[in-house]
């Protein structure tokens, strides 16, 4: 399947999963449509988006190599593959060696026209990563604007190229400073080393943000819990941002995204 992106990052809590349904739903917002897939037994994506799952269906797909269970939810153009923590029990079953193809093959046989797939990971590098890693062409990292945030950032990044002979097109295609609290020194310490890692590659900031902790209770992303908020406004930038870098269209998003909240 074309245009997957995994959203990956070994530590926890840094924002993924935040970041995972905010760029998928803010997808939406400028008419694409997206499959969410959770790829993490807490279930977190899901009931960030109103589903609460045990995950078995997933299970029994990967189980089977058979097409992914995909509901829809309350924001129209955006699907979702529930998880749950059935799914911790994912992996037991397939050898080490044939085990990190699964999910690419189940996205194979899945029907539906989404013009993207974003993949929300747990934090480590077991099956579901692995997994994650193998079906999608582009990364996406998630990463605190603190110092212990880049502990392991360049160790993991490396491992992630060096997936490039198993997966030709894997690509770290944007690094995503999120939680960011501008307001303090370190925060621009921790961007410039982030811009010197990965240059080009760092994308505009997410905000330390209440409408965005404050969503997942309510079961939708931030722009159908707080259309104006500087979460939305975050996440729809970075949207455009990435959409541009993946479609190759540098000019027009930036315009697009002001034009639509100036319209809120
Ligand atoms: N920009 C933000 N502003 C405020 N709160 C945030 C922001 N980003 C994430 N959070 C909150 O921080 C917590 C961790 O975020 P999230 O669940 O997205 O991290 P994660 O990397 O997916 O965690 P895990 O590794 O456990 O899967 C959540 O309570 C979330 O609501
Ligand atoms: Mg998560």
């Amino acid at each position: 399947m074309k245009n997957v992106v995994a959203v990956v990052n070994l530590k926890g809590g840094v924002g993924k999963t935040t970041t995972a349904v905010n760029l998928a739903a803010c997808w939406t917002e400028i008419g694409k449509k997206v499959l969410l897939v959770d790829m993490d037994p807490q279930g977190s994506a899901s009931l960030s988006i109103g589903v609460m799952s045990e995950g078995d269906e997933l299970l029994d797909a990967l189980q089977n190599i058979s097409a992914l269970p995909v509901v829809a939810t309350v924001l129209p153009g955006l699907d979702l593959v529930p998880s749950g923590m059935a799914l911790a029990n994912a992996g037991l079953w397939h050898s080490e060696s044939r085990g990190t193809d699964v999910l690419t093959r189940c996205l194979g046989q899945t029907e539906g026209t989404w013009d993207f797939v974003v993949i929300d990971c747990p934090p480590s590098l077991g099956f579901h990563t692995m997994n994650s890693l193998m079906a999608c062409q582009y990364v996406v990292i998630p990463v605190e604007t603190s110092f212990l945030g880049l502990n392991g950032l360049k160790q993991m990044a490396g491992a992630i190229q060096s997936l490039k002979t198993e997966n030709p097109d894997i690509e770290i295609e944007a690094i995503i400073p999120c939680r960011a609290q501008p307001r303090r020194r370190i925060h621009w310490d921790i961007m410039d080393t982030l811009k010197e890692m990965f240059p080009r590659k760092v994308s505009p900031i997410i905000r330390e943000n209440v409408s965005l902790a404050e969503a997942p209770g309510r079961g939708k992303p931030v722009i159908l819990t707080d259309r104006i908020s500087k979460g939305a406004d975050d996440y729809r930038l970075v949207t455009l941002w990435i959409d541009e870098r993946i479609n190759g269209t540098e000019d027009s998003g930036i315009n697009q995204v002001r034009q639509l909240i100036s319209t809120l």
